[in-house]
C-alpha cells in the first residue's frame, strides 16, 4: 500500500515522480503529494484525491527541480485528507519524507516528540519518523544520513522511506524494512521507487534494497549502502523483466479487462519451458533441487491471502489428488497469530502476486524460524516474498495492475498444476498413460480460454441482469469451491455487489434461508465429480424461487435445462475447471462493475499490495 518514488539527476523531476505516481496508482489513490527541491528551499504539494488531482493542484505552481520525490497513499492511520497527504516536512521545512509502512510505536515517539516541542500537522503515524529525524539531525551534530539511521534504529514497524533536504540537494537518503524499495542507475541520476513500473521507462538497471537497508544517492557518487545497525554493504545491479506496453492498457477501457484477456498468454507463459508435450516432461527449474524433500514433506502447508488463497485451495486438491501428500491451506493472517504446529519435513509454499503482501511474508518468516523449507509462487520478480523463500517458481503472469486479481490466479493455478504433475510423476504413482493425458490437456488449455474469451457478449448481457442485485450466492463443490469463492471475491471487491462463495453442499446448512427470487446463485457446474450432487443442489434453489446462472461442460443437458442463464466452457479434466470457469467469472464481475459505474481498475478502499497487516 502506498507508492514512493524519487528521482535526482539533472532532469526535470516533477513530470518523472508524477508518471511515477501514476504507474503505481493501484498501491494506493486517497491522496497523492510531491516535494521539489528548488534552489532556496524545499517545496511541498500535497491534496487528498488521486494523482490527476495532485497535477490539478500543481497548475501554476512552481514544479522546477532536478530532485523529488512524490507519493500516492492507501490511508492506514488518520483519514484520506490535505493533511495526512505526503510527503511530510520537517518544522523547519528543510527536510521533507514519504513513508511506505505503519510505524507501530508511532504514539510513543509522538508524545516524546510533541514533549521536547514539536508539533504535528497529520493524524498519520509517518509524521513521527520526520520529527524523530529532524531532532537527531540538530541535537545529535550528525548528518542526515546517519541522523536516518538512528532514527530508524528506534522505530518498530514497516517503512519504505525517502528524504530529501534542503541542506543536501542532490541527494535522496532511501531506506526499507517490510516494505519494497528498488534502485534504478540513470547516467548521473538515481531513481527510486516502491515498484520496478515507475522506473523501467527509464532504466532497466535495478538493485533490491534489503530490509534494514539505508541508501544514500548522490549522482556521481557510488551508491552507498549501510544497514540500520551500521554496517556496509554491497549490492549487484540486476536487470528489470518488465517492459512497457505491459504497463499500458493497448486500447482496453480498463486493465482488468485487459488482463482477462491476456490469460491464454500467461497462461501459456507460465507453461513455456516447463511442459513438453512430445517428451512428455513436466520440470519447473526453480524447484528441481526440492523436489525429494517435497515428496518427502510430512505435510504441504499453502499459505496466501485473497485470490491466492484460492488458487491455494485448488492447489490442496492438485496435490492431495495427485501426489497423495496431506495439504493444509491457511490464510497468512491466521496463521502467522495462531501459533501453527511447525514440523521441520513441513514445506511451505507461500503464494503471492505481489510478492509484498505483508502477512504472508510474516507467515513465512515464521515457517522460517521452525525450521521447515519455504518456497514461493510469486508473479513479481525480484519482490520480497520471491527473496526471502528458500526457492520457488515465479508464474510469468507479467504485470498484473488491477486491483482486481485475474490472470495472476489463473497463472498461480497452472504453476500449482505443473508442480503436482511433476512431483506426481517423479514419484512414479501416475500411470503413465494418465501422466500424459493431463500434460496433454494442461497444454491445451490457453487455447480454450481464448474460446472462452468469445463469450464475453453474452456474459455482458448477463451481467445486466445481475447488476440490479444488491446479492449473490456463488457455488461449486471439489475444484470447483475455491472458484465459487473467486468469483464471489471478484464480485464483491469490484462492484460493491454482496456475494458470499460457499460449497454447494453445505448451502442447506444455512445459505438456503437467503435464497428468493431476488437471489441470484452463480453454480459451476461442470460435468465431473459431483455433477450429478450439484444438479439437486440446483433443484433447491429453484424449488424456493432462486436464480440460476450456470457455468457447464459444453454439450451439458441437465443443468442447462434448470438454469435462468447459461455459459459454455469446453470439456477438461476436472483439475483444470478452476482455470477455465474462473474467466467468465471474471467477465461477469468485470461486466457488472462497469454497468455499476464503479471504478472497476481501482475499487473503493483497496489496494493491489496489501504491505501492511
Ligand atoms: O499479491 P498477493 O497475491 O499476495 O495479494 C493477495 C490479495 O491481497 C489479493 O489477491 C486481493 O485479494 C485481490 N484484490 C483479489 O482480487
Amino acid at each position: 500500500m502506498c507508492g514512493i518514488v524519487g528521482y535526482v539527476g539533472n532532469k526535470d523531476a516533477y513530470p518523472i515522480l508524477v508518471k511515477g505516481l501514476y504507474r503505481m496508482e493501484y498501491r494506493g489513490y486517497d491522496s497523492a503529494g510531491v516535494a521539489l527541491v528548488h534552489s532556496d528551499k524545499v517545496e511541498v504539494y500535497k491534496c487528498q484525491g488521486r494523482v490527476k488531482d495532485l497535477e490539478t493542484f500543481c497548475e501554476g505552481k512552481d514544479i522546477s527541480g532536478n530532485c523529488g520525490i512524490a507519493h500516492t497513499r492507501w490511508a492506514t492511520h488518520g483519514e484520506p485528507s490535505n493533511q495526512n497527504a505526503h510527503p511530510h516536512f520537517s518544522s523547519d521545512r528543510k527536510i521533507a519524507l514519504i513513508h511506505n509502512g505503519i510505524i507501530e510505536n508511532h504514539l510513543v515517539l509522538r508524545d516524546a516528540l510533541i514533549k521536547q516541542g514539536y508539533e504535528f500537522t497529520s493524524d498519520t503515524d509517518s509524521e513521527v519518523l520526520i520529527h524523530l529525524i529532524e531532532d537527531i539531525n540538530k541535537n545529535e551534530n550528525v548528518d542526515l544520513p546517519e541522523a536516518v539511521r538512528l532514527a530508524l534504529s528506534q522505530v518498530q514497524g514497516t517503512y519504505a522511506i525517502i528524504v530529501v533536504s534542503i541542506d543536501d540537494p542532490h541527494t535522496l537518503i532511501t531506506a526499507r524494512k517490510g516494505s519494497p524499495v528498488i534502485i534504478g542507475f540513470g547516467k548521473d541520476e538515481y531513481y527510486v521507487a516502491s515498484d520496478g513500473s515507475a522506473l523501467v521507462e527509464y532504466t532497466k538497471k535495478v538493485v533490491y534494497l534489503n530490509d534494514e537497508e539505508i541508501a544514500v544517492l548522490t549522482p556521481g557518487n557510488d551508491l552507498t549502502v549501510k544497514t540500520v545497525k551500521n554496517k556496509r554493504v554491497s549490492h549487484y545491479i540486476q536487470q528489470i523483466q518488465i517492459s512497457l506496453d505491459q504497463l499500458e492498457k493497448g486500447g482496453y477501457e480498463h486493465f482488468m479487462l485487459k488482463e482477462i484477456y491476456e490469460q491464454p498468454r500467461s497462461i501459456a507463459d507460465s507453461m513455456r519451458g516447463r511442459l513438453n508435450v512430445k517428451k512428455d516432461v513436466v520440470s519447473l527449474g526453480g524447484i528441481v533441487e526440492y523436489e525429494d524433500r517435497l515428496l518427502s514433506a510430512r505435510r504441504i502447508i499453502i499459505v496466501a491471502c485473497g485470490t491466492s488463497y484460492h488458487a491455494g485451495l485448488v492447489g490442496e486438491h492438485l496435490f492431495e489428488d495427485l501426489i497423495r501428500i496431506p495439504v493444509e491451506v491457511e490464510y497468512a493472517s491466521e496463521f502467522r497469530y495462531r501459533n501453527p504446529i511447525i514440523y521441520e519435513d513441513d514445506v511451505v509454499i507461500a503464494i503471492s502476486q505481489s510478492g509484498e503482501t505483508a502477512d504472508t511474508l510474516a507467515a513465512i518468516e515464521l515457517a522460517k524460524k521452525k525450521g521447515a523449507t519455504v518456497l514461493g509462487i510469486c508473479n513479481v520478480v525480484g519482490s520480497s516474498i520471491a527473496r526471502a523463500t528458500d526457492a520457488g517458481s515465479y508464474t510469468h503472469a507479467g504485470p498484473e495492475i488491477g486491483v482486481a486479481s485475474t490472470k495472476a490466479f489463473t497463472a498461480q493455478v497452472t504453476v500449482l498444476a505443473l508442480m503436482a504433475l511433476c512431483l506426481a510423476n517423479r514419484k512414479g504413482k501416475i500411470p503413465q498413460k494418465r501422466y500424459k493425458k493431463l500434460v496433454e490437456e494442461l497444454e491445451s488449455i490457453p487455447s480454450k480460454v481464448e474460446t472462452i474469451l468469445k463469450d464475453n457478449e453474452s456474459i455482458k448481457q448477463i451481467a445486466n441482469y445481475m447488476k440490479d442485485f444488491s446479492n449473490a450466492l456463488y457455488l461449486g463443490r471439489n475444484y470447483n469451491y475455491p472458484v465459487a469463492l473467486e468469483g464471489a471475491l471478484k464480485l464483491k471487491e469490484i462492484s460493491y455487489i454482496h456475494a458470499e462463495g460457499y460449497p454447494a453442499a453445505e448451502m442447506k446448512h444455512g445459505p438456503i434461508a437467503l435464497i428468493d427470487e431476488d437471489m441470484p446463485v452463480v453454480v459451476i457446474a461442470t460435468n465431473k465429480g459431483s455433477y450429478e450432487k450439484v444438479v439437486s443442489n440446483i433443484q433447491e434453489v429453484k424449488a424456493r424461487k432462486g436464480k440460476i446462472i450456470s457455468i457447464v461442460s459444453e454439450g451439458d443437458v441437465d443443468v442447462k435445462k434448470l438454469s435462468d442463464y447459461v455459459i459454455e466452457i469446453p470439456e477438461t479434466e476436472e483439475m483444470y475447471v478452476p482455470i477455465l470457469a474462473s474467466v467468465p467469472l471474471q467477465l461477469l464481475a468485470y461486466h457488472v462493475a462497469v454497468m455499476c459505474g464503479r471504478d472497476v481498475d481501482r475499487p473503493r478502499n483497496l489496494a493491489k499490495s496489501v504491505t501492511v497487516e
